[in-house]
């Protein structure tokens, strides 16, 4: 069988594959040509080079296939990504918002800041890396001049919803959206994911944002949700 692929019918920059064994993914197009981030397979078709988007690796894509029904991320966008490890999903906004687009990567872990700039940063020129701590917005605003379209929050930490907020306040533009990867576990592990997942979400209602969409990740990722949010 030969490899099908064919436009998001919701969601502009993001693909839908059918692969050789009739097995369905989702791909973006690959803005750093002859390159992988995370061992994904890369795809030839029709001239156009495709990365495989990992859902079990990516909670971005494991959303989309639980039924996210906004993905805000679009080409030109500029993207605030705090918590961003070694790129595996800010590899595939990259794609997503292209050159014309800027993702900003804020993650405070050396090591994972290292890779990232090694590996993904040094092929990609709409990516922008920071070494800085997501709860000290203060630490990085300078260095980053204007209003973001996006923020995304995948740091699996006590208090994310707190955490993205604070940033919202000050690079969030007027009627921009978030994204917010909750771990339950990180939260409070004597709770329910599904009341931890409620709780995350009245802190962001409760700093002015509109919650949209609470989707669980499940089988994709155990006990983790994704809340998306506009303000
Ligand atoms: C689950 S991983 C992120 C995976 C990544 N978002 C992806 O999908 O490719 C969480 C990351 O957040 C980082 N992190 C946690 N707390 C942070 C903080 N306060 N500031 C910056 N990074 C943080 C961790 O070091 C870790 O790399």
């Amino acid at each position: 069988m030969q490899i099908k692929v064919k436009p998001h019918p919701d969601f502009a920059e993001i693909f839908q594959v059918v692969l050789e064994d009739g097995a369905k993914r989702l791909a973006t197009k690959n803005f750093a040509l002859g390159r992988n981030v995370y061992g994904e397979r890369l795809l030839r078709v029709g001239g156009v080079e495709y990365r495989v988007w990992d859902a079990f690796r990516s909670k971005l894509a494991g959303a989309i296939l639980k039924g996210l029904k906004t993905v805000p991320f679009a080409a030109g966008h500029r993207v605030l990504y705090l918590g961003a490890a070694s790129g595996t999903t800010p590899s595939h906004i990259s794609d997503i918002v292209g050159e014309e687009g800027q993702v900003y990567c804020v993650e405070f872990a050396q090591r994972s800041l290292r890779d990232l700039v090694t590996n993904v940063v040094a092929y990609r020129t709409n990516m922008s890396p920071f070494l800085a701590d997501a709860r000290m917005p203060q630490k990085y605003s300078m260095f980053i001049s204007g209003k973001m379209d996006e923020l995304y929050c995948d740091i699996a930490q006590p208090e994310q919803a707190k955490v993205l907020a604070d940033n919202a306040d000050v690079f969030l533009k007027e009627g921009g959206w978030v994204l917010l990867a909750v771990k339950s576990q990180s939260i409070d592990v004597s709770k329910a994911p599904a009341e931890v997942y409620q709780m995350e979400a009245k802190v962001l209602k409760n700093r002015g944002f509109h919650v949209v969409q609470v989707v669980d990740l499940e089988p994709y990722d155990i006990a983790h949700a994704m809340i998306v949010a506009q303000r």
